[in-house]
């Protein structure tokens, strides 16, 4: 097991498989992009598919992840994701996506074993859209959410950031959509997780905030009682359900106590915590041939390591060194 000295357990591990994207959107990218890992930094398919063996048969890890960057982006994802699906026992799989690509994809990633989608649209008019990811790929992602419904991926979550002056009038609007549509749809708070460092408190939309403005338009009740367990999400059930909406308050309701996350970077550095300033190199025992034994062994001393909480609270502070893109959101 990955156990912790708070003696929280993970079994969900989110993969990031490139730290590349498509878009731009501006609380997580500067317009010119990144400097890019190098090709023979990542890790390569077999040695991303032998971690999560390791993590699923070693490890207690139940769940899996991938994210990006862009995951679409990587050409290996199916075969990855058939690949994870045939280990013992199989994991739960599912994506993070920002859609673009998934209208050609969703078909042959259900077929591969993949299990759900989460699909980030923060906004549901095409010039607004532009504005905030820099890229005039509006349609491509609504395609994409509809080939993902269309292959029964099941539930397709849609995640929104509220940005203060572009779209923080929207929520009322993208629930009613999302409700419509048949998509699950989460809000997430801001978080300084920008590479450019522009972040900060006062410039984010809160969860009190977002939930305020639904209720301007809809009856929420929250679903369960004060217990989300390690969901991060807090739901509510819309007008009496069953359609449901999130609300992810990393910033002013943190859930660190219950968390049950590890972390991959695309280049094989296990991570504790998204917020997390340390990071421990599994791809260095990988290709110095160590066994399954050796690595498993490296990822459980990661997280005996890992901090009670994201030190977002305090004053000390640090922003990580890596951005979202690069850690796997
Ligand atoms: N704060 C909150 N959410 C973010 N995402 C990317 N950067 C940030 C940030 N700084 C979201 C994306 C996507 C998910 C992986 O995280 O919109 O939905
Ligand atoms: Fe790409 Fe996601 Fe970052 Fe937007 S938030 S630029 S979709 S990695």
């Amino acid at each position: 097991m990955l156990i912790d000295t708070f003696g929280r357990v993970a079994t969900d591990l989110r993969v990031s498989l490139t730290d590349r994207c498509n878009l731009r959107c501006t609380y997580c990218m500067p317009e010119e992009g990144l400097q890019w890992l190098a090709k023979p930094e990542l890790l390569t398919d077999d040695e991303i598919v032998r971690l999560v063996g390791i993590g699923v048969t070693a490890l207690g890890i139940e769940e899996v992840r991938f994210t990006g960057g862009e995951p679409l982006l990587r050409p290996g994802l199916a075969g990855i994701v058939e690949r994870c699906a045939a280990l013992e026992p199989r994991p739960r799989m599912s994506l993070t996506t920002n859609g673009i690509g998934l209208e050609r994809t969703a078909g042959a990633l259900r077929e591969a074993g993949l299990d759900r989608v989460n699909v980030s649209l923060d906004t549901l008019r095409p010039e607004v859209f532009r504005t905030m990811t820099r890229r005039d790929r509006h349609r491509d992602v609504l395609r994409g959410l509809e080939a993902a419904r269309a292959a029964g991926l099941d539930p397709v979550k849609v995640n929104a950031v509220l940005m203060p002056g572009l779209n923080d009038g929207e929520a009322p609007d993208l629930l009613a959509w999302a409700v419509e549509q048949g998509y699950e749809l989460r809000f997430i708070e801001q978080m300084p997780l920008d590479a450019q460092h522009g972040w900060t408190r006062d410039g984010m939309i809160t969860a009190g905030e977002i939930l305020a403005s639904l209720r301007t338009r809809f009856d929420l009740t929250a679903e369960d009682e004060g217990e989300r367990g390690s969901a991060p999400a807090e739901r509510w059930l819309v007008d009496g359900g069953p359609a449901r909406v999130g609300v992810i308050a990393s910033v002013t309701r943190p859930f660190c106590r219950a968390c049950d996350r590890t972390r991959l970077t695309a280049d094989g550095q296990v991570r504790t915590c998204l917020f997390a300033r340390e990071e421990s190199d599994l791809r260095g025992a990988l290709r110095s041939g160590a066994p399954d034994e050796e690595i498993a062994r490296l990822w459980r001393t990661a997280m005996w390591g890992k901090k009670a909480g994201s030190g977002l609270d305090d004053p000390s502070f640090l922003q990580p060194q890596r951005p979202m893109s690069a850690i796997g959101g």
